[in-house]
């Protein structure tokens, strides 16, 4: 199975289902709809409405993160699983970078993690290096500490995906070439296992890809699909994405 993931970070209204409304006739119809899965994580405004219209439609809504405890707490602002999930949402994403670099540590993490599973919700863990990590080769290390620190054995890796997003290629039009993400895909598969002791998750990338990048990375048998930042608030350049993957 492939992932189609789109992440608004923060932008959409309610009329802006619209976009995602195209989105679903497109993958409703396409021939090639059993081989992947469309995730669309709206802002959390957004995710009882578009659960409640996506319920017995083919796009599934998620969350662009939760916080680190159970059900409720006195923390102002703060949104459980629990509560994600009580308005519909079935996955979450849990350390994007943006939110690392505001404050999330892999102890927060490691709890998101827990929580989010533990309230059904299937968890897209975001990993990347940053571009001062990659230029002094610690991308490896980076890579198996975040995934070491905040995973283990007994969380239920058929609710866990992985996503590979390196910072220096968010939103830069920069992207890996397909022999470095041929390379760290396979180490972050290999690190997995060993953490698992079983086959890996699936691993996405994400970090500009768009219906051009897309080409490249299609090549690569490591990646289990994408995690799609801004191309995913535009109709068409998230369907090219899908039909040139498949093309
Ligand atoms: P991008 O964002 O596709 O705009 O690079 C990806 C992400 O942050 O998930």
């Amino acid at each position: 199975m492939k992932y189609f993931i789109g992440n608004w970070k923060m932008f959409g209204i309610p009329k802006s289902i619209e976009i995602l409304n195209k989105i679903n006739s497109f993958y409703s119809k396409d021939k090639n709809r059993n081989k992947y899965k469309v995730i669309f994580t709206p802002p959390y405004t957004l995710i009882e409405s578009y659960s409640k219209y996506f319920k017995k439609k083919k796009i599934n809504i998620g969350s662009q993160n939760c916080y680190q405890k159970d059900q409720f707490s006195s923390n102002t602002a703060a949104i459980s699983s629990y509560m994600l999930r009580s308005v519909g949402a079935k996955y979450t994403l849990v350390g994007h970078s943006d939110n690392r670099s505001e404050g999330d540590t892999d102890s927060i993490l490691k709890n998101k993690v827990y929580f989010a599973l533990k309230n059904n919700l299937k968890v897209v863990f975001c990993v990347g290096e940053n571009k001062t990590h990659k230029k002094n080769k610690k991308t490896f290390s980076v890579l198996k500490k975040q995934l070491t620190k905040v995973l283990e054995r007994k969380f239920n890796k058929n609710n866990i995906i992985i996503a590979y997003e390196p910072i220096w290629s968010i939103g830069t039009g920069k992207i890996p070439s397909s022999q470095e993400l041929t390379r760290t895909s396979s180490f972050i598969k290999k690190t997995l296992k060993n953490i698992f002791r079983s086959k890996s998750p699936p691993v996405l990338y994400g970090g500009s890809v768009d219906g051009n990048s897309v080409k490249l990375f299609k090549k690569i048998n490591e990646i289990d699909g994408f995690l799609i930042g801004g191309a995913s608030k535009s109709t068409k350049k998230f369907i090219d994405i899908i039909r040139n993957y498949y093309r």
